[in-house]
């Protein structure tokens, strides 16, 4: 960023500071990404400042802060989701754990940094889990636990952009959430994805639109919770129809990556007009028609304890972009300095052609200490051979 951008050493659980900077820098929008300010109400704050905002206020961010309020929302507006119960306490849990069938997903409510999700294979696990979430192992996130029941599909994330009345579709895409190939070992925040995610038809996205996101956007507007922002659905295609499995309140990572390759639009401008409530009723976004891929090279040992410091030589990349996350200039050079570490991105005319690319140049790329899936994009690039 530090090439492109100023970066600045601002404390974000500050907000008297961050609104004192946006003052004396004459700030015009202020997009505020990750979920815990938002969960903590930045956005309120800044707005009560004075400033443009992008991103949803403290009570419409509990779509993602609590997955308990989430399903009540579910509720109210009758939107397809997993059964579920919502628990407050270990023993009425383990009570209610006999009314789902197993495998079942047990759910820290408040927000756990991607972890608070167990999908309990045995009874005996999803015993463990609800015991571990009461018992203090989520901290906070676990004083309230949802029980799901586990739901059966290929899953898809959608994205939605409303300044809480008018809606307009920001594309699809696809994540990899497990850090091994072909979806094993530990959940992470995702180590590639592509975009648009063609197993969500336009008719679909029609559905997704009319039963999970128009009536979403209605209720949190009556309910007195307006949402300005993205709408992130994580959704489950089942036998029954799309079915939402979360929503998030940013673009998500590494969702974003490939969704910002393919929006062809002036973005801060689109952003400033939605902190602004300045949306025209269904306006058409401009896409490329390409699909976007991009892999995420991490470091060795994440998701539970990466090894930083590697270094990373890029070597000559001319076909892709690459995305810097956890990485840090030492002494001159370019190391790893996190988790997920780099995100290589290429868009071409098929998910099979992006994949070759990202794939090409990552051979070119010399990072020891680092690794990545090899499959990404595996279930679009199995139906395109298919035709
Ligand atoms: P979440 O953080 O709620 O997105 O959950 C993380 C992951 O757990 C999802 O991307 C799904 O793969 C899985 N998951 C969550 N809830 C369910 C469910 N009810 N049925 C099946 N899988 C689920
Ligand atoms: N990649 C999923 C997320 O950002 O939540």
């Amino acid at each position: 960023m530090a090439e492109v951008a100023e970066n600045s050493d601002l404390n974000i659980s500050d907000h008297v500071a961050v609104a004192k900077f946006c003052r004396s820098h004459a700030i015009d929008l202020v997009v505020v990404g990750p979920e815990a300010p938002l969960v903590a109400g930045l956005a309120n704050d800044l707005r009560q400042a004075g400033f443009s905002v992008f991103g949803p206020d403290k009570a419409a961010a509990q779509l993602e802060g609590s997955k308990a309020f989430t399903k009540s929302i579910c509720d109210k507006a009758n939107i397809p989701t997993a059964a579920y119960a919502h628990l407050h306490d270990k023993a009425s849990a383990l009570t209610a754990l006999d009314d789902f069938q197993i495998p079942v997903v047990i759910k820290a409510d408040g927000l756990a940094a991607g972890k608070g999700v167990i999908i309990a294979e045995t009874h005996q696990q999803a015993q463990d889990a609800i015991e571990d979430m009461f018992g203090g192992g989520f901290g906070d996130a676990g004083a309230q636990v949802v029980i799901e029941e586990f739901m059966q599909g290929e899953e898809a994330s959608f994205f939605a952009l409303t300044d809480g009345e008018n809606i307009i579709r920001f594309g699809s895409a696809q994540d990899h959430k497990r850090v091994g190939e072909g979806d094993t070992g530990p959940n992470t925040g995702g180590m590639g994805a592509y975009s648009p995610a063609p197993v969500l038809t336009q008719s679909l996205e029609d559905t997704v639109m009319r039963d999970i996101i128009e009536p979403t956007v209605k209720t949190m507007a009556a309910e007195g919770m307006a949402y300005n922002g993205v709408l992130f659905a994580g959704l489950m295609l089942t036998e029954d129809g799309p079915k939402l499995i979360e929503y998030n309140c940013r673009f998500g990572d590494p969702e974003c990556q490939v969704l910002m390759m393919r929006y062809q639009g002036d973005l801060a401008l689109l952003l400033k007009r939605i902190a602004d409530s300045d949306l025209g009723a269904d306006e058409a976004m401009e896409f490329s028609k390409q699909s976007a891929m991009t892999v995420v090279m991490a470091a060795k040992g994440y998701p539970a304890s990466p090894e930083k410091g590697g270094a990373i030589n890029l070597g000559a990349q001319d076909d892709v972009q690459i995305f810097h996350a956890g990485t840090a200039f030492k002494d001159g050079a370019l190391v790893a300095n996190g988790g997920r570490v780099l995100n290589v991105t290429a868009m071409a005319d098929s998910v099979t052609a992006a994949q070759k690319s990202v794939y090409a140049a990552i051979d070119k790329i010399d990072f020891p200490s680092g690794f990545y899936r090899r499959d990404i994009g595996y279930r679009e690039i199995a139906r395109e051979e298919k035709g």
